[in-house]
């Protein structure tokens, strides 16, 4: 498998950033943050105080969202890096909102499968094994309890000086969750050939240990240090 495609699937805070990541980086393939994409997307509505807008793609103009490299790669909305801004919780939010409408995610899947067209890419989102990459070589439906990825969520603001209150982070995930999975186009859900992991209690070098073992038994090697 010489450039492989790792689609990656679950909820918020399942812990698939941190793991595709470092998989990436492990297997020196890019990555892909597709939820990045949909946070840009908010950011620059949420600016522009255009959420009314009938025509939201228009809204959102001549912009454009690009990755620059490094690990992780800084996410640029024109020329501007907005790598933090995006992770604030409203823009969280609003991306989850944006995301259930159907001609944002016409405009991001376009630019996503040509980023994954090359292959060799770890990519990670809610559609990434279902829509934007149904042909990967690896699928993988990511998960951990609700409490568990409020605990995860919280730490992270926790760790960017954001105070939020634990059951006030554990209710957002939650009703992201529902909006998530219950939306018409391109919900969240297991794709048929997912391999479901569970992340709750594992470190996250178990999880890539996973799922190279899993790579190889595709390719049909043994063993991760032949990836
Ligand atoms: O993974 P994240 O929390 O950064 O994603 C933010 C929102 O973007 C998420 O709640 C739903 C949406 N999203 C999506 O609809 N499809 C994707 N492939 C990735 C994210």
């Amino acid at each position: 498998m010489e450039k492989p495609v790792i689609a990656i699937d679950g909820p918020a805070g399942a812990g698939k950033s941190t793991v595709a990541r470092a998989l990436a980086n492990y297997l020196n393939l890019r990555y892909l943050d597709t939820g990045a994409m949909y946070r840009a997307f908010a950011l620059r509505l949420h600016r522009l105080e255009q959420l009314e807008a009938e025509d939201l793609v228009a809204a959102f103009g001549e912009a454009r969202i690009s990755f620059g490299t490094g690990t992780p790669p800084p996410v640029f909305l024109d020329v501007e890096d907005v790598s933090e801004a995006i992770r604030m919780p409203e823009i969280g939010e609003l991306a989850s909102r944006l995301s259930a409408i159907r001609e944002v995610r016409v405009l991001l899947l376009r630019q996503q499968q040509e980023i994954v067209a090359d292959g060799g890419v770890v990519l990670e989102g809610r559609d990434a094994t279902t829509v934007i990459a149904p042909n990967a070589n690896l699928k993988i439906y990511m998960t951990a309890s609700l409490e568990e990825r409020a605990r995860r969520r919280s730490r992270e603001f926790s760790a960017k000086g954001l105070e939020e209150d634990f059951r006030d982070v554990r209710s957002q995930i939650e009703q992201r969750d529902h909006r998530d999975i219950n939306r018409q186009d391109s919900p969240l859900t297991v794709a048929p050939d997912a391999e479901i992991i569970e992340t709750g209690g594992k470190s996250i070098d178990a999880v890539i240990n996973e799922i190279v073992e899993l790579l190889h038994q595709r390719a049909g090697g043994h063993g991760r240090t032949d990836v």
